[in-house]
């Protein structure tokens, strides 16, 4: 029997249009494992969670969100750092998709990397999300950590990525990620 196709969704707290980290999201679609697929979900549309508007019934594009989340059996996020932390959009989704009896994330493996122009990459922010994941009960892989140093040098002006090692670490991490899925 074929082997079943696994799916990986990907976040980035970045709504830029030319995001480095939407870039690098795009580019792990070309570094995916065999059988693989990683469907790009945008954040733009998920409104600021109130627990008013939680009880009067969950906003349409947070129901298509956790549709999304559920037919997944992996995440990748691929995120910026914002003041050493996690950027508003994405911390306000897994808000949303951390509260009641359906919880798409729980217990599903995560992979993590972060795009930034700076030296560390956005280091801080992946470890603060990893605090967030003890509760939410997502699995991140500890190794390859990827740090996007210096993004604004690794990827070309119609937002390629050009840096060759860095395609290998993405590589190695989404196999990682399948690897945990299986
Ligand atoms: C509000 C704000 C705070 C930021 N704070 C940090 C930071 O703490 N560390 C860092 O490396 N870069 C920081 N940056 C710079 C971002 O890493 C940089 O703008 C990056 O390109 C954003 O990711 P994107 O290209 O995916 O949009 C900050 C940017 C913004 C807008």
């Amino acid at each position: 029997m074929a082997e079943k196709q696994i799916r990986i969704v990907g976040l980035t707290g970045s709504l830029r249009r030319d995001s480095y980290n939407k870039a690098s999201l795009r580019a792990a679609k070309k570094l995916l494992p065999e059988n693989t697929v990683l469907e790009l979900i945008d954040l733009s549309d998920i409104p600021f969670f109130n627990e008013d508007v939680e009880k009067e019934g969950l906003p349409e594009p947070v129901v298509k969100l956790k549709e999304e989340l559920n037919k997944a059996d992996a995440l990748l996020i691929s995120t910026p750092e914002y003041n050493y932390s996690i950027p508003p959009v994405l911390k306000n989704a897994l808000d949303w998709v951390s509260r009641g009896e359906d919880l798409p994330l729980y217990g599903k493996p995560l992979a993590i990397m972060s795009a930034s122009m700076s030296a560390l990459g956005g280091a801080r922010v992946q470890y603060h999300l990893r605090q967030v994941c003890v509760c939410l009960n997502l699995l991140p892989l500890n190794r390859p950590e990827v740090f996007i140093t210096a993004a604004h040098t690794k990827f070309d002006e119609n937002g390629n990525l050009t840096d060759e090692t860095t395609k290998k670490l993405i590589k190695k991490l989404l196999s990682a990620l399948v690897e945990e899925v299986k």
